[in-house]
Parts: structure tokens; C-alpha cells; sequence
């Protein structure tokens, strides 16, 4: 039966590279939709970077740059992760993209028609200084309980109290250092306590099949109402007050979508995308009752793909999640909790600069998967034990016994016969075809290559019977000795079959040696017959230990320099020539109305023509003391549109790193004889 099948992976936050929790997701998912073709289903798997929300513009803003650069930067870091390990998505694709402000617009506009958007005013702080509306996570102040210091507007990190950001003491702007007020705006709410939603989703959660177990446990939490009514599913705040980076919501101006209400339709937007590049029928898909949709998620984020999008999908006339597979976290060694944003312990990057075979760790994150909602840890001993004894002990070197044979004796050519014992033992190896495509469709990966691994144990066994090493001092038993090692390449094939989902590049390889088309579950009930295979060529390394302790090494200590500041990271000459610094004269320098801040400096940089820079110095400086000065400038950044115009081009000075207890700004300037233009190197 080939399945029609739509799967994603949670939507991972524009803001950082990946982390090993990323890393596990993809994993998980990418053996499920790689098993799912291996099987003839025809599968889109698609995935985009979640673009908008606060943080991101926050700290785009931080870096000088626009929050579509800010999220540009980040998804051109993704392909060396995907690719590395051999992720298959079809497409990666953005929230910010023209199909999801389209989608989640249209989206909007019929939960609107279907009454299920109400607008409210609510107070809530607001910084006079940055001139926005706070996020919970950028006020800061006095924990309400226990009076601890610097504590988020949510929650207390010393005496775990949560509460509102208004009932903080002292609260503060962690953007500004302001102290907020509260003002009241208009939000939109989704109507979700609605009966027609609850309804509705009473009978999506508990459909069987679509949920864990555990999953709709905690559901049936969410939905519970105490006895005075209270409780149950509350209604939704989707709207966020400019300036945000996100879709504005239509004929509300000034008023854009929540983060969360367009991520979960990313995933509609990337395929979109994906089969307009493809030329294929979007509508037409998304229509057919026979597409199952299945997403991949983490736990902390089932309330939003368990309750917000089926109800949002649903009472938009849309198709709803067929399936929400959930999976737990993973710890490193030892379960030390790893946060979500930063991640800690082990960088899927640093592995793979460190020459780690990408395999082994989607071999090991398998091995330890089940269809659970349940944490895994990353332990560097069993990481060692389960690849060095079971994937290349047991797996790889069935290989590298029989086929030195098969190429000096037999000039690669198979048997066709097997003797008695061979094939039985290549019966037994195939009866397992349900079984274990069975815990593959269940996501019982820890299972199924624990029955694969069974297997392989039945074929040493076979070999350690048979001694292949003895059989070929004894001339006359030519005939034994190619039927066994034959028999052993034939396991050896069925293995990696069982095995492909999880290790893609590396049967791949196998294919290669043995000269077979790319091989699917169906190729489980052929036979290789009198087949010539390649010369066997070394498969996969046992991982050294000292590997592990690299990868798990902290990374060096930052160095300070006296100033108290952090050394930035290292850079090659390249890195830095990259800069084109030049010598420029400060031709007029004059105050910026509206700005208490910057000064606008006309500067020569030897071109013909002048430059208009703005900089922060008007602290430190007068415009006239600083007019016929010469100095040091960026000259090749790109310009930059501010409030009071553009700025082409960054004037270099000297500061401590803390600006508010250190004060102080040194423009620099060139020793005597410089001449405007000039490069500096
Ligand atoms: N942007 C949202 C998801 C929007 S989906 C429409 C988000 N992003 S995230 O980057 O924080 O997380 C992305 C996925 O990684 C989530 O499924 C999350 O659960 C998962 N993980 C984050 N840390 C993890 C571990 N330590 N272990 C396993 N998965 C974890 O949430
Ligand atoms: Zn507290």
C-alpha cells in the first residue's frame, strides 16, 4: 500500500545555530520518512526556520542589523548541519516567507467569519524609553514571594514562584533599564474556550491513533474545570503591538500575529513552497482525504499542536493533523539540564569538525529511541559500546570477513546455491521483514534494531560455525567455503536493508560494493543469485575514546584582556582584511535634532564625494572640536537607514564594555602624516 504522506518537524527559532536537541528531532523523523519511502510511500518532509517574535528582533537590533538579516544569517548555517547528517528534508523554507503571511492572513480572516475573534483591551507594561510593549522575558525586577533580585516578569529563579510580570517589585525594562508603564491596548484573542472548539477538540485529541497515550493524559488535564467552572481551555492572545517582527493582522493596524499563531502554519507555507518549485498541485494535495499529516515535535510544545493548530485548521475549513508524534528530550551525560535555546554539552558541529562519523550518532539516538514521551541522555560510554560492539562489531565486520574471500577465490562472484544451513539461515533472517518494519512504523527504533542486531548475532554465530579462515586451507572444500561466504554477503545485504533508514550514506556504500540498485524493503524477498559483487572497501571505523573526550571538553576558558571585555573569537588574516578600514577627515560635524546620542559627521574618505556617517560620540564630544580631525572609518560596510537618514559607514572608537558604569568614548586618530582615503592594514 503506498501511504500519501506530509511530514515536518517542529519549526526550530531563527535565533541560534542547532543544538543535539534539534539534532535528535531531525533524526527521529528523517529515519521515519526515509522508512516510509524504503516501504514505496510517495512523502513530502519539509521544514522552515520560526523567523518572527521579540527575541529575534530584539537581538538583530542588538547586532546592528534587520531582523530579515538577523534570520538570514542563521538559516545560511542550517545546509552544513542537514547535510551533515544526512537529514533529507525536501525543502527548508521560512516563516517570514510571502506563502506564510498569505496563508496565515487567509487563515485569520475565516476563523474571523466563523466568530471565533474577539478583541479586548488589556494593560500590559510598556518601556517609555524603547517606545514597545514588553515581553514577559524582557521585564525584570523583584520576585513578588521571596524578594530575590533580577528575576524574569514569569517566573522566580530562586524561589520557583510564578506570577504575573505587574505584581514584580521594582520592575524594570531589560532592554532599557526604563521603568515600564502600564498601558492598555487592543489585543485579538482566539476564541478557544468556545463550545464548538472544545467540542471539536474533545473528539480530535481522543481519536485513536493520533495521540500517545501519555500525550492525551496530559490533555485531559488542560480541558479539566475545577468545580466552580474555572479552568478548562482559556481563550488565546494572537495579536502583539507594533514594533514586532512578524505578519500584520488585516484591517488592524498596526497589530501583528503572535510568533506562535504563524509558526505551526509554516509548515503549510514551506510545502507550498516546496511544490511550487516542483510544479505540483498545492491544493489539490492538502485536499486529498488519503494525505496523512504527521508532525514531529518536542514536549514542551504539545499544547500548541495539540489544541491551537487542529482548532485553527479546523475552523478555517482546513485539513486537520492526522498524527503528533512526541518525543521527550535529550540530556548529556547524566541528564544535566540542557537549555533549550543555548544547548550545552555537545555541538553537533564541533562532532563533525572532530571527523565523527555522522552514522554513529544516528545510529545511537536510534538505538535509544522509542515511541515514548521519553527524556533520552547521551552517555559517552554506551555511545562507544553501542557503536564499536554492535555497529561495527557485530554489523560491519560480516562483511569484511566473507568478502576477502569471495574477491582472491571466487573473483567476486556469489553462489547460488547456499548449501542447507545458508539458506535457513537467510529464512530466518527474512521472516523478521514484519517485525521490524512494524517497530520502524511504531517508531520503536530502540526495538527494532535490537531484533536487527539479534540477527546479526545469528550470522556471526553462523560464521564462527562454519570458520571460513579454516575452510580456505583446505582446497577441496573450495565449494563450502564460497557458499558460506555468499551466504554472508546475502546477510550481510538483508542487514543493511533493516538498517537503511537509519544508516542512509553507509548502505549507500554497500550498494556500491554490491553492485545492486538502491535496495528497499521489498528487495528483503529477492535473492543476489550468481551475482558479482565489488571489492570490499573499508565500510566504518570503531569510534576512538579520545573522541568522545574532545567532543565533550568544555570549551576554552574566554580570555579577558585588562579592559575586563571578553576576547572575541579568533580570525584568520582573511577574516580581517574582509574590513576596509580608511583614513577619513571630519569635514562637518553637527548635533542630530531628536537625538540625544548620535552626531552627524560629513566625512572625506578620498573619493570625490563626502560620506554622512552617524555616530554615537555626542557624549564625549563637540561637533566643532572634532571638525579638520582626521580618522579611522568602516568603509566598505553596508549603509544603513536610520530614523535621521543613512549612515555610510561606522567611525571607529575606544570604550569599556559596560558603557553605563564606565562612561567614556576615544574616537580614534592618526598619528601625523595620514591622508584622508588611505587604507589601513
Ligand atoms: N519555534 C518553536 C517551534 C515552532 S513549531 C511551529 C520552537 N523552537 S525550538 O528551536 O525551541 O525547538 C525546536 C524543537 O526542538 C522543538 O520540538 C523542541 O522540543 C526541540 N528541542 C529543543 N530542545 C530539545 C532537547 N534538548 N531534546 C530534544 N528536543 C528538544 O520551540
Ligand atoms: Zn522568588
Amino acid at each position: 500500500m503506498t501511504r500519501k504522506l506530509f511530514v515536518t518537524t517542529a519549526l526550530p527559532y531563527a535565533n541560534a545555530p542547532f543544538h543535539i536537541g534539534h539534532m535528535m528531532e531531525y533524526i527521529q523523523a528523517d529515519i521515519w520518512v526515509r522508512f516510509q519511502r524504503m516501504q514505496g510511500s510517495e512523502v513530502h518532509f519539509v521544514g522552515a526556520d520560526d523567523a518572527h517574535g521579540a527575541p529575534i528582533m530584539i537581538a538583530a537590533e542588538k547586532a546592528g542589523i534587520t531582523p530579515q538579516q538577523f534570520v538570514a544569517q542563521v538559516a545560511a548555517g542550517r545546509p552544513q548541519y542537514l547535510n551533515g547528517f544526512h537529514i533529507a528534508f525536501d525543502n527548508w523554507h521560512s516563516t517570514d516567507g510571502p506563502e506564510n503571511h498569505a496563508l496565515a492572513q487567509d487563515i485569520y480572516r475565516a476563523l474571523r467569519a466563523n466568530e471565533l475573534i474577539d478583541v479586548k483591551t488589556i494593560e500590559q507594561f510598556f518601556d517609555p524609553d524603547k517606545g514597545m510593549f514588553l515581553p514577559d522575558r524582557f521585564i525584570k525586577g523583584e520576585c513578588p514571594k521571596c524578594g530575590a533580585a533580577d528575576q524574569y516578569g514569569d517566573s522566580c529563579e530562586v524561589c520557583g514562584a510564578v506570577y504575573a510580570p505587574t505584581e514584580l517589585k521594582k520592575p524594570y525594562s531589560a532592554l532599557s533599564g526604563a521603568t515600564p508603564v502600564l498601558k492598555s491596548s487592543d489585543h485579538y484573542f482566539f476564541r478557544l474556550s468556545d463550545p464548538r472548539c472544545v467540542e471539536f477538540l474533545e473528539q480530535w485529541t481522543h481519536t485513536p491513533g493520533r495521540l500517545q497515550p501519555e500525550v492525551l493524559n496530559k490533555i485531559k488535564e488542560w480541558f479539566a474545570k475545577d468545580e466552580d467552572g474555572q479552568g478548562g481551555l482559556g481563550d488565546w492572545d494572537i495579536s502583539r503591538d507594533a514594533p514586532y517582527f512578524g505578519i500584520e493582522i488585516p484591517d488592524a493596524p498596526g497589530k501583528y500575529f503572535y510568533v506562535w499563531l504563524d509558526a505551526p502554519i509554516g509548515y503549510l507555507a514551506s510545502l507550498k513552497n516546496y511544490f511550487g518549485k516542483k510544479g505540483l498541485d498545492y491544493e489539490a494535495f492538502f485536499a486529498d482525504p488519503a494525505v496523512e499529516q504527521i508532525h514531529f515535535i518536542g514536549k514542551d510544545i504539545t499544547y500548541f499542536h495539540t489544541l491551537f493548530w487542529p482548532a485553527m485548521l479546523h475552523f478555517s475549513g482546513r485539513k486537520t493533523p492526522d498524527k503528533i508524534n512526541v518525543h521527550g528530550f535529550i540530556t548529556v551525560n547524566g541528564g544535566q539540564k540542557m537549555s533549550k535555546s543555548r544547548g550545552t554539552g555537545i555541538s553537533p558541529l564541533k562532532y563533525l569538525e572532530l571527523g565523527m562519523h555522522p552514522e554513529w550518532l544516528r545510529y545511537y539516538i536510534a538505538a535509544k529511541l522509542n515511541s515514548r514521551v521519553e527524556d533520552i541522555d547521551f552517555n559517552p560510554e554506551d555511545f562507544i559500546a553501542r557503536v564499536n560492539s554492535d555497529l561495527v562489531g557485530k554489523y560491519i565486520n560480516i562483511a569484511s570477513r566473507a568478502a576477502g574471500f569471495l574477491t582472491k577465490r571466487f573473483e567476486g562472484r556469489l553462489s547460488a546455491d547456499l548449501g542447507v544451513e545458508g539458506r535457513s539461515l537467510l529464512d530466518a533472517l527474512r521472516a523478521q521483514r514484519g517485525a521490524i518494519t512494524e517497530l520502524y512504523e511504531e517508531r520503536e527504533y530502540g526495538k527494532a534494531l535490537r531484533e536487527i542486531m539479534a540477527l546479526a548475532d545469528k550470522v556471526n554465530e553462523y560464521v564462527d560455525t562454519h570458520k571460513p579462515w579454516e575452510l580456505a586451507k583446505h582446497p577441496e572444500q573450495a565449494a563450502v567455503l564460497h557458499d558460506v561466504c555468499s551466504t554472508c554477503i546475502e546477510a550481510f545485504r538483508l542487514l543493511t536493508i533493516y538498517l537503511k533508514p537509519v544508516l542512509p550514506a553507509l548502505a549507500e556504500k554497500v550498494e556500491a560494493f554490491l553492485q545492486v540498485a538502491p535496495m528497499s524493503f521489498e528487495d528483503i524477498g529477492r535473492a543476489l543469485g550468481a551475482h558479482s559483487i565489488g571489492a570490499y572497501q573499508h565500510l566504518m571505523q570503531r569510534v576512538d575514546a579520545q573522541l568522545l573526550d574532545e567532543l565533550l571538553a568544555p570549551p576554552p576558558a574566554p580570555k579577558l584582556v585588562p579592559g575586563g571585555e571578553e576576547l572575541a573569537p579568533e580570525i584568520k588574516i582573511d577574516d580581517f582584511t574582509k574590513v576596509d578600514l580608511r583614513i577619513a577627515k571630519i569635514v562637518k560635524a553637527e548635533a542630530v535634532e531628536g537625538s540625544d546620542k548620535l552626531l552627524r559627521l560629513t566625512l572625506d574618505v578620498g573619493e570625490g564625494k563626502t560620506r554622512n556617517v552617524f555616530s554615537g560620540i555626542k557624549s564625549a564630544y563637540k561637533p566643532e572640536d572634532l571638525e579638520g580631525k582626521l580618522t579611522v572609518m568602516v568603509a566598505n560596510l553596508a549603509p544603513r537607514k536610520m530614523k535621521f537618514g543613512l549612515s555610510e559607514g561606522m567611525v571607529l572608537a575606544a570604550s569599556h564594555a559596560d558603557e553605563k558604569a564606565n562612561p567614556g568614548i576615544f574616537v580614534l586618530e592618526p598619528f601625523p602624516g595620514a591622508q584622508p582615503g588611505m587604507r589601513v592594514r
